[in-house]
């Protein structure tokens, strides 16, 4: 099963199971090698050099892989690593994650909450995307949910939902229209979110990311015709 055809997609456990299942419905016929790598979860507290360390040796098994594509299916190791890596590996073809700023900018939202790691809110990749999508009536608050990744990969739902209350309720007077879901483990907790602030709008890039794979697949005429099979690698 594992040749020329599959496609690696990687995290620091569940949280891009969100990115695979739009894959496997974009892509219904593509065959996928999913790195889920708990062991090294949370990324979002790490540095960049650990980052960097960890993203390059999953990367590494990929390329003995021989895999066609790789999509990052994390905002942290996509908004801290993707440019090195792909110094690193120029014969790989890259998709990353990052947080959907673009488009609550794009929707016209008066006042935006982005939720994500600390690394991610962090990065200049963030602060590039405010810098580039931001209209001047609008309101980008940038928000770090230190421990919410490991607790929802836990299902901890005390815990997730000790965070949430501490993080969410200091928003609750602010009008938020849309919550940039930046980080894909987020994905898995939207109703708790939305049971915090009711009026936003939950915005999740993992369909923007299947469609920009295609894109990249169909460009590079590597599209699969028959397939559809997911390999798990735990780490
Ligand atoms: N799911 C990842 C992200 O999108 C990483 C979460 C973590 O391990 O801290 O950022």
């Amino acid at each position: 099963m594992i040749n020329m055809n599959n496609i690696g997609v990687f995290d620091s456990g569940i949280g891009g199971f969100s990115i695979l299942e739009k894959l496997l419905e974009v892509l219904p016929d593509e065959n996928y090698i999913y790195y889920k790598d708990s062991k090294n979860c949370p990324y979002g507290s790490k540095s960049d050099e650990e980052l960097l360390k960890i993203t390059t040796d999953i990367v590494s098994y990929f390329d003995k892989k021989n895999v066609k594509l790789v999509v990052i299916a994390c905002n942290t190791a996509t908004t801290k690593c993707i440019r090195k890596l792909r110094e690193l590996f120029p014969n790989i073809i890259f998709v990353g994650t990052e947080p959907a700023i673009k488009v609550a900018c794009d929707r016209g939202d008066k006042n935006i909450l982005v939720l994500a790691t600390p690394a991610t809110i962090s990065s200049d990749s963030v602060d590039k995307l405010v810098k580039n999508n931001q209209k001047d009536d609008q309101n980008i608050f940038l928000q770090a949910c230190d421990g919410l990744a490991r607790a929802i990969e836990d299902k901890d739902d005390k815990l997730i939902n000790g965070i949430l209350s501490d993080i969410l309720n200091n928003y609750k007077d602010k009008n938020i229209d849309s919550v940039v879901l930046g980080c894909t483990h987020y994905s898995f907790v939207k109703d708790e979110i939305s049971n915090f602030l009711p009026g936003a709008e939950l915005i999740d890039g993992s369909l923007g990311v299947a469609r920009q794979v295609k894109r990249k697949l169909e460009e590079s005429n590597k599209l699969s015709s028959n397939g559809g099979f997911v390999q798990i690698k735990n780490s």
